[in-house]
């Protein structure tokens, strides 16, 4: 027997989590010999002590799921308690000597966080947001992806028929890249991402001459975290992570650009429709690398570290680094997608 090995997701869902937590599950049980401690609801299980021991007849038939059997939350131990004490007692009672931690960048900070005060942690990179900059991918991006990519196609052929402009609006918090990505594969007349500032006068000047050569339909896609047009204000909420909640900022562009151009306009904000359903098998197959990598170093006692996938090769950065910087879509994929605005 060699340790028990603790595992938790928290933030924001994201296909490919139950493909991480299997491999997690799988790697410790049958490779290392280890025990797996499911903590549930993220950090909030670990504050209240709620955890489920976990063997590999636990995980069998989750990997085509969505969404995480252990439940997450987006409660924070230094927000919400009293930081390391107010987990410590889980630990002990379940003599977890190492904490694997699923989460995006605000559940990496607090993972960062509690090395420092002394746990044993290992980080996996999770964000259908694909913008933490220490990884070249993060898993649920590709599902993701595919959903936006799909929208746009079928968003195409209703917006055909009716000589209108489409605005579909995709997750991003700060950066671009489901936006990008899918109006590349979707082929869309536009494209708005935070990274870039955007002019209504131009957009609606290149689709005025498009609707002129006689194209009867334009679709932009919008990454959720652009800002509203200048002059138009959004009050928005904050999260336990201080992260703004954000979605609907389309709905804002639309009468600008129908104003502008004459065309009438419509909005579809996909949302959490990105984050559901069963993941891709790039997802699978990343999420079960993290995993396996991710018991690899808890075993051989690594701590503050998080895995990360490079080129092809699977290996591990070091936690403050990784949380360091987020990563924004690369100026010349902008331009390529921009080659097809006209
Ligand atoms: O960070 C991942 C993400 O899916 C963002 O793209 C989105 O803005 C946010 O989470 C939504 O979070 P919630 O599920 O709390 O509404």
């Amino acid at each position: 027997m060699s340790g028990v090995i603790g595992v938790l997701t928290a933030g924001g869902d994201c296909p490919g989590l139950n493909a991480v937590i299997r491999a997690v599950v799988s790697r410790a049980t049958e490779h290392h010999d280890a025990e797996v401690v499911g903590v549930l609801n993220g950090w909030e299980g670990l504050m209240d002590g709620r955890t489920r021991p976990l063997d590999r007849d636990d995980v069998r038939g989750i990997l085509q799921r969505g969404g995480t059997i252990l439940g997450t939350s987006r409660k924070d131990p230094y927000v919400h308690g009293d930081g390391f004490d107010s987990v410590r007692g889980t630990i002990e009672r379940n003599g977890i000597d190492s904490l694997i931690v699923i989460g995006g960048d605000g559940t990496l900070r607090t993972a960062l966080r509690l090395s420092e005060d002394g746990l044993q942690v290992v980080g996996v990179p999770k964000t259908i947001d694909n913008d933490i900059a220490a990884t070249d991918y993060t898993f649920g991006f590709d599902t993701a992806l595919s959903i936006a990519t799909d929208a746009v196609d079928r968003i195409a052929t209703t917006a055909e028929s009716h000589n209108r402009i489409m605005l579909v609006e995709v997750m991003g918090r700060t950066k671009g890249w489901i936006a990008t990505y899918a109006a590349i594969a979707g082929g869309a007349d536009a494209l708005l991402i935070p990274e870039v500032p955007y002019d209504l006068d131009g957009i609606a000047g290149m689709i005025k001459k498009r609707h002129r050569r006689g194209r009867t339909y334009s679709v932009v896609v919008v990454a959720e975290g652009v800002p509203p047009p200048a002059g138009l204000e959004v009050n928005r909420s904050i999260d336990a992570f201080g992260f703004e909640r954000l979605g609907g900022v389309a709905y804002q562009i639309a009468p600008e650009l129908e104003q502008r151009t004459g065309f009438e306009t419509r909005v579809t904000v996909l949302g959490h429709l990105q984050r559901g359903g069963t993941p891709t098998a790039f997802d699978r197959v990343l999420g079960t690398r993290f995993g396996a990598a991710a018991v690899d170093l808890a075993i051989a006692g690594e701590t503050r570290v998080m895995v990360a996938v490079r080129g092809d090769k699977m290996t591990a950065i070091p936690l403050g680094e990784a949380c360091e910087s987020i990563r924004g879509v690369d100026p010349d994929l902008y331009d390529l997608a921009a080659t097809f605005f006209n």
